[in-house]
């Protein structure tokens, strides 16, 4: 937190906030269902599109402010599976700003020390947004800071599906037909997120109380936060904010006391250490 602290005006409204924040109890993964962008833009008059621009400006800064504070995993849900019903004119808007974003703040992901990596059925992103997302990830693959994780047409029961597949096929060949099976640490480890620890705290703005298709199988023990803030509105504070409530939660994970406070230092208590 020490690179937060450095930015922050002592006695300023954030300082003392974080001052609360108990840095051996971050949330080690956090996940993001950024909502709102088009509410946001037609409060102002103005067309969607325009909130998904200015919803590119609140992912710069969660993502720097994450970083500043030394979050290890931050998956933001940028595109799911579903978002593809919406009119062709807002999908291709969507595609270009990942481009636009992408080429603009590389310098900065390097600058705060930042791995990107993608989960999702990438293959069926358009030619120009998956070209600059592989160059981007390739460029900051040796970053050791922040790695922030873009779910880009992106379903939880598509992930499944791909898994089951997946092991499916390694079995086939192996296992004799009555033997095949499945379970918790094989699916795990066929999963998107099979390098990523669960997300400890799950975030969604705008106020919608529904997960939408996302990171079904991880959320199981996920701590939910919901903010009416719309995303384009989202910025340091809100996150301080959730990372405070997030801290005042008992995770028992079906269990009857708290979790000892060494063991949540620990990628925060994840129940599958993988
Ligand atoms: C989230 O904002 C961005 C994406 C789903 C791509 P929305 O576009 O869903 O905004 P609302 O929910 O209509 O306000
Ligand atoms: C969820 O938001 C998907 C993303 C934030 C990318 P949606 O706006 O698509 O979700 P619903 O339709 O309100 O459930
Ligand atoms: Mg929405």
């Amino acid at each position: 937190m020490k690179a937060l602290f450095e930015e922050l005006r002592p006695g300023s409204k954030d300082w003392v906030l974080a001052k609360k924040i108990d840095p051996r109890r971050l949330p080690a993964h956090i996940a993001v269902i950024m909502d709102g962008n088009g509410r946001w833009a037609k409060r102002r008059n103005l067309p969607r599109v325009a909130g998904h621009k200015a919803g590119a400006e609140a992912v710069r800064a969660t993502v720097e402010a994450c970083a500043r504070l030394g979050i290890r995993f931050l998956t933001l849900y940028a595109f799911s599976a579903e978002n593809w019903k919406r009119p062709q004119d807002e999908v291709s808007t969507l595609w270009r700003l990942l481009h636009v974003y992408l080429r603009k703040e590389l310098s900065n992901l390097h600058k705060h020390n930042v791995r990107l990596t993608a989960i999702g059925r990438l293959d069926a992103l358009p030619a120009a947004a998956r070209e600059e997302l592989e160059a981007a990830i390739q460029a900051t693959q040796a970053n050791d800071g922040l790695q922030v994780n873009l779910a880009l047409n992106y379903g939880g029961r598509n992930e499944l599906v791909d898994a089951f597949n997946e092991i499916l096929k390694e079995q086939c060949g192996r296992a004799a037909p009555g033997s095949l099976r499945v379970d918790e640490a094989g699916i795990s480890a066929h999963l998107y997120t099979r390098h990523l620890p669960d997300p400890d705290l799950l975030i969604r703005t705008s106020g919608e109380m529904r997960v939408s298709n996302f990171l079904l199988w991880q959320i199981a023990y996920s701590e939910l936060y919901v903010t009416e803030v719309l995303w384009p509105d989202f910025r340091r504070h809100d996150l301080l904010l959730a990372i405070a409530d997030f801290q005042k939660r008992d995770r028992r994970f079906g269990g009857l006391s708290r979790v000892p406070p060494a063991r949540q230092g620990r990628a925060c208590g994840d129940p599958h250490p993988r």
